[in-house]
């Protein structure tokens, strides 16, 4: 029977990984919202969410998105639109049995309505069919507010990373998720 249950869940596996992620409507707090895979000409409307949300930090460059867009990992980037308008993305790769979130944002205006926490239980989804045992992520340490809303989704403080980022030496707190206790 176990072992069945294991065949049955490979083969689910298999079915889920190899799925694109269709393009679909989903309703956050009352409010509609499109989500889609992101494909190369949306890293403009991404280059711009970075620069707003991440003034006087290190955004991401077009080239560090274009990578992660072709790696040759099993990877899912997605962004999320209101009324047409690109509003939050979020990207993870996996790497063995953890899938790592390499980055998440929301435009300001649009923080706190649970947009956020919605594209990190896609990551989720996306781990577990791909047979994950963790998700990983790493924050800055002065980054309360984005810990919270990792905490909230079951992540746990893990490891500190000393200097991690470059432009001001700031630490990275890892935060890890353990997909068989959630
Ligand atoms: C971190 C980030 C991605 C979170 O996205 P978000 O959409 O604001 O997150 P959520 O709305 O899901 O959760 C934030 C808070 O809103 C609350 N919330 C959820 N749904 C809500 C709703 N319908 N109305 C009001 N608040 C809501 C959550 O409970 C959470 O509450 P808290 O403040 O008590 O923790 C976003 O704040 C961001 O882009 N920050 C700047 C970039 C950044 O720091 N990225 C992470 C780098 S590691």
């Amino acid at each position: 029977m176990l072992k069945k249950f294991n065949l049955f869940h490979s083969l689910l596996g298999i079915f889920f990984k190899n799925r694109p992620y269709d393009k679909r409507t989903v309703e956050i707090s009352n409010e509609s919202y499109s989500v889609r895979a992101i494909v190369l000409d949306d890293i403009k409307d991404l280059l711009s969410i970075e620069r707003e949300v991440y003034a006087g930090e290190l955004p991401w460059t077009k080239t560090a998105f274009l990578m992660e867009l072709q790696a040759a990992e099993p990877h899912l980037y997605l962004l999320i639109q209101k009324d047409e308008k690109t509003i939050g993305f979020i990207g993870c790769r996996i790497f063995g049995k953890d899938a790592h979130i390499t980055n998440v944002a929301v435009l300001t205006q649009n923080q706190g309505k649970g947009i956020g926490s919605f594209l990190i239980r896609e990551v989720i989804q996306f781990a577990r069919a791909n047979n994950c045992e963790t998700i990983s992520l790493e924050v800055r340490i002065s980054n309360k507010n984005a810990q919270r809303v990792y905490r909230q989704l079951g992540f746990a403080s893990s490891t500190i990373k000393p200097a991690y980022y470059t432009e001001n030496k700031e630490d990275a707190l890892e935060m890890i998720l353990h997909l068989k206790e959630v």
